[in-house]
């Protein structure tokens, strides 16, 4: 059902490195240490189905579950097979170390299931988010995962064919590490933290020089001050950027300009781990680029004297990977620029948008950007970002989306599918705010007072384009965000978002290059928070039929 290729895809079952070579399930994991259980899986966010596959090395029975504590008290299991009279599946409970019993509401839909080889893969999938709130709900958290299996199709005490696996399946991360690898260092040294609630420090630095392409493939955050560090992004700068320093950020030096986002971290994010085929490229060519490591310091309680040595170690790996990584920037071109958010509004939305109509400008042919992960972020007054992707008019689909953002918990973001962005794709990035505390007017700037709208979309193969970004051409709006009443506040969001759009598109020079009108397109409503499984009953009301079906029979039988 997946695959374009599905020969191609069989082959590579459970193949390492198979990472992302299925697009709808990017995720793979082996649920033993033998290698004979492999589990593949992929999702649509925000809030859709999981499709899960899964690969046994038998010809019976196999089972798959999701449960509390690994065991299989209160768990949540498939058990589904191809037997001599055809194939089954169902969705099933266990209430004990015994024989699990059939749910009365089947969540999960069987999709495939086949033989091959002497091995059984099956296809299933259900909803991420149940409205029911019996079925095991799937969290972006680490989740035990259990698997049985038998040696035929007759169900029955599986022995030593079981076990248990904890997997985080919303936020998978690869564990292999390459062998030969080192770090680089994008760290502060000692720097003192002044008392102020706010502070960005830019250390604009220099690596060691490798000589040849590298690939990093894992970012770790190194905090010397958790109460303190708020977010670390590590920028690319462009040539003109010759000499290092380490001061105050946004001054006005010339570092300001370093706009290419290489690596970033936030609040409440961990290591994060790239997937296995891709690697942000460092070294080589490159080599003589300076970088722009900046910290956001928050120091609501003023501390005094505090130093600090905090930063991020980029691990690198000779043995390069089959893509290199590009992380384009969309939304609000960033800095000062006149997109004003009144004070007082309960909930102002702002829009940018990035026509990729205009890549072919550059280059040609325009490569399929395959978008893994992505970064949203804006300041204090955000309370959402969503960026929704266009195809020939239409929306398609979302390539991010949060509808609780949280200015303390940024983190990049892996997508449960990779989403291809064609030639001539649009793509329309829309943050809501909210000012109602604020007395004055917001800015659109760099100070965490100001505000942001961005999505960093993590994407390969990398093109030589760091940002795609636009601002509403605002001469045709005859109201001043100073001066509006409250019940004005709609109709200027209204007016800004139909303006003509000034879109620009730098590349990795830093040069820019302008288009003008560009639409803001309507971006469809956020799916419902929990679906309603539309295959609740199946196995119930067939039944119904069934029994409806007999006794309508056995009243013609009487009858005649
Ligand atoms: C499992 O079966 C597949 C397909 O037949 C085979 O390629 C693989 O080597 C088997 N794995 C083990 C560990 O026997
Ligand atoms: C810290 O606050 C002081 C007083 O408000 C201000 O003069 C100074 O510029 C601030 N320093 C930084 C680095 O923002
Ligand atoms: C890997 O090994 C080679 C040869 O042993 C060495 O030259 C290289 O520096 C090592 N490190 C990395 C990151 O490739
Ligand atoms: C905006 O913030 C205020 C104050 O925190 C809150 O009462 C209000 O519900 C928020 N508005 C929206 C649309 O969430
Ligand atoms: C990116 O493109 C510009 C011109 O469009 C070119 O000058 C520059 O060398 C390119 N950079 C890289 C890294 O390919
Ligand atoms: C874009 O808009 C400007 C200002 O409204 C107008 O002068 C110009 O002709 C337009 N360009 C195109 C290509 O439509
Ligand atoms: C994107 O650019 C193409 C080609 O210039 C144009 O036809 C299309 O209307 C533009 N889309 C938007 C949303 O501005």
């Amino acid at each position: 059902m997946c695959s374009l290729l599905p020969f191609f895809s069989l082959l590579l079952i459970c193949a390492t490195g198979s990472w992302a070579m299925d697009v709808t399930m990017p995720f793979m994991e082996y649920l033993d240490q033998e290698q004979l259980v492999c589990l593949k899986w992929g999702f649509d966010n925000p809030v859709d189905d999981i499709t899960f596959q899964l690969a046994v090395n038998t010809t019976g029975w196999v089972g798959f579950g999701l449960s509390p504590n690994g065991d299989m008290k209160g768990s949540d299991i498939v058990i589904g097979g191809v037997g001599s009279s055809g194939s089954y599946f169902s969705d099933q409970y266990a209430t004990g170390n015994s024989m699990p019993l059939e749910d009365a509401q089947q969540s999960y839909t069987l999709l495939s299931v086949r033989e091959n080889e002497g091995q059984t893969v099956m296809t299933f999938k259900r909803p991420i988010k149940t409205c029911d709130d019996k079925d095991f709900q799937i969290t972006p958290q680490p989740i035990k995962l259990i698997f049985a299996y038998g040696k035929t199709d007759e169900i029955s005490y599986h022995g030593s064919r079981r076990g248990t696996k904890e997997v985080n399946l919303l936020n998978y991360m690869p564990k292999s590490i390459p062998t030969n690898s080192s770090y680089l260092s994008a760290m502060v040294d000692n720097i003192i933290v002044p008392s102020n609630t706010t502070y960005y420090h830019c250390k604009v630095m220099k690596f060691p020089k490798l000589n040849t392409k590298h690939h990093i493939y894992q970012i770790e955050p190194v905090i010397d001050h958790l109460d303190l560090v708020h977010h670390m992004l590590l920028y690319h700068c462009p040539p003109k950027v010759t000499e290092p320093y380490d001061k105050p950020c946004y001054m006005g030096d010339i570092g300001d300009s370093c706009f290419g986002v290489v690596a970033s971290w936030g609040v409440g994010g961990g290591v994060y781990k790239l997937p296995e085929n891709v690697g942000i490229p460092i070294g080589g060519e490159n080599s003589d680029a300076l970088y722009r490591l900046e910290i956001h310091y928050n120091n609501p309680e003023r501390k005094e004297g505090i130093k600090d040595s905090s930063g991020l170690r980029l691990h690198y790996t000779a043995k390069l990977r089959q893509h290199d990584v590009g992380i384009m920037t969309t939304g609000v071109l960033p800095g000062r620029v006149k997109y004003d958010i009144p004070a007082k509004a309960n909930q102002f939305l702002t829009y940018a948008m990035c026509n990729t109509s205009y890549f072919s400008k550059f280059f040609n042919p325009v490569p399929d950007l395959q978008v893994f992960a992505v970064l949203l972020h804006t300041h204090l007054a955000g309370r959402k970002v969503r960026v929704g992707h266009f195809r020939n008019e239409r929306q398609i689909d979302f390539l991010g989306i949060d509808e609780n953002y949280n200015f303390d918990l940024q983190q990049t973001v892996s997508l449960g599918s990779i989403k291809t962005i064609k030639e001539g794709d649009e793509i329309v990035v829309e943050c809501t705010y909210n000012t109602t505390n604020r007395a004055s007017v917001t800015k659109m700037g760099l100070a965490t007072t100001d505000e942001m709208c961005l999505a960093f979309l993590f994407y390969y193969p990398a093109i030589n384009i760091t940002s795609c970004v636009s601002i509403p051409d605002a001469r045709g709006v005859p109201m001043d965000a100073e001066k509006i009443p409250v019940d004005k506040i709609t109709e200027y969001e209204m007016m800004l978002k139909k303006a003509p759009q000034y879109q620009a598109i730098l590349n990795s020079n830093h040069n820019a290059f302008f288009f003008q009108n560009g639409t803001v397109r309507d971006l469809m409503k956020t799916p419902a928070a929990c679906q309603i499984r539309n295959t609740s009953n199946r196995f119930s009301t067939s039944w119904i039929v069934n029994l409806a079906g007999i006794i309508l029979v056995l009243l013609w039988i009487i009858l005649m």
